[in-house]
């Protein structure tokens, strides 16, 4: 169990920011799978959600059964960040998490995202100001520096922890190094041995429980954040805490329970975002399920064009018929057909592996 000020972690495990997804129907969905400790928002602009900006509020949508949850805000006026995170805790934050690896040039050029990691002392500033003006854990999610030469991260995680901050996610690569080359374990480590008692979440590239648990073991961190994993295997939080206590392989998930989710995960577009933008959103979140079903081009091939709920149980009626040549008499897929193991964590993880999440082209690759 990890500890964050108030807050007691059930698991070691928490859901990394991933914008675009990580909204609240998919944290719904992998809560319900179980394992998760925390889960935490897309990054949210501070002075938007200040002005309550309807984008803004959506992004921050929660509801009890998505607890406890981290909003992440960028901004670099610490003015707007401490009562962008009032506003946020009156809005369900459980915690409080500044980005401070956003790439994008029109949060860097006025001193957020990862600029923040250039400017020790004004971050250190900003931080405390927010861990001043709210009751719950502040956190903060940085790379492990600029490039190989600026390695910043362990100065700069000690310094936020004497500022009060309850808690760091470290992903283990350079903004340099954009996603390229393999996490940095050892660097990763330099953060946890830089600091005294703040828990070191790392982060990068865990796609299965054994990668978990090479991160845990190697950094001596004290949890990790899934990201990209998570939308690649829904269950990964689940079979890694069960790993983690029994050393056990953990057994896949069938083909019904991967429909069952799925299905239910569509459910939550629908109610959450409309029949239409549900729809339509799932689009792109069909196929990470159907990725584990085995033959699916069938599947692949309708999904894209989702506009209805009732078009989903045709496509999935459909799809059955088309698959059941690949099966034995017990309904399962025949060896041949059955999908290779995930990659674990290891040089180039994610690179060997046809990405499901693709990484976002330009400045957004530098996370
Ligand atoms: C599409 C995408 C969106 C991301 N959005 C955010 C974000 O909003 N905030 C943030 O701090 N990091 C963001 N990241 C970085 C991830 O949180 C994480 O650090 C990175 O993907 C490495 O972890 P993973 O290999 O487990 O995915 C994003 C990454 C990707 C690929």
């Amino acid at each position: 169990m990890v500890v964050l000020g108030p807050l007691a972690l059930e698991s070691n495990l928490c859901l990394a920011p991933l914008a675009g997804y990580t909204n609240l129907p998919f944290r719904l969905t992998i809560r319900e799978l179980g394992g998760l400790g925390l889960a935490t928002t897309d990054l949210v602009n501070a002075r938007s959600l200040l002005e309550r900006n309807r984008k803004a509020l959506k992004l921050v949508e929660t509801r009890p059964g998505d607890q406890p949850l981290a909003i992440q805000l960028f901004g670099a006026d610490p003015v707007e960040m401490r009562d962008a995170a009032q506003v946020a805790v009156a809005l369900g934050a459980a915690a409080i998490d500044i980005n401070m690896g956003c790439p994008a040039p029109k949060v860097c050029r006025g001193g957020g995202g990862s600029a923040m990691m250039a400017d020790r002392a004004g971050t250190v500033r900003l931080a405390r100001g927010v861990v001043e003006a709210v009751r719950v854990p502040v956190t903060a999610k940085m790379r492990l520096g600029w490039d190989d030469r600026h390695r910043v991260a362990p100065e700069l995680a000690r310094a936020l922890e004497e500022a009060g901050v309850a808690a760091v996610f470290v992903h283990g690569r350079t903004r340099q190094q954009g996603f390229s080359g393999a996490v940095n374990l050892e660097g990763i480590g330099e953060v946890v041995r830089a600091v005294r008692r703040m828990p070191v979440f790392g982060n990068g590239d865990v796609t299965t429980p054994e990668g978990a648990r090479r991160m845990l073991t190697e950094c001596g961190c004290a949890g990790v954040s899934i990201g990209r994993g998570a939308f690649y295997n829904p269950w990964i939080f689940r079979q890694t805490c069960r790993y983690l206590a029994t050393g056990e392989p953990q057994a896949e998930p069938g083909f019904e329970e991967r429909v069952r989710v799925m299905s239910c995960h569509l459910d939550r577009m629908i109610e959450i975002f409309g029949e239409r933008r549900g729809c339509v959103m799932f689009r792109k979140i069909g196929p990470w399920y159907a990725r584990r079903f085995g033959p699916s081009s069938d599947f692949k091939k309708r999904i894209v064009n989702l506009a209805h709920r009732a078009e989903f149980d045709e496509i999935l009626a459909h799809y059955r018929r088309w698959r059941a040549p690949f099966l034995d008499e017990q309904g399962e897929l025949l060896p041949r057909y059955r999908p290779a193991p995930m990659p674990p964590l290891a040089a180039g993880g994610f690179a060997e592996a046809e990405p499901v999440i693709p990484v976002p082209r330009g400045p957004v690759a530098r996370w």
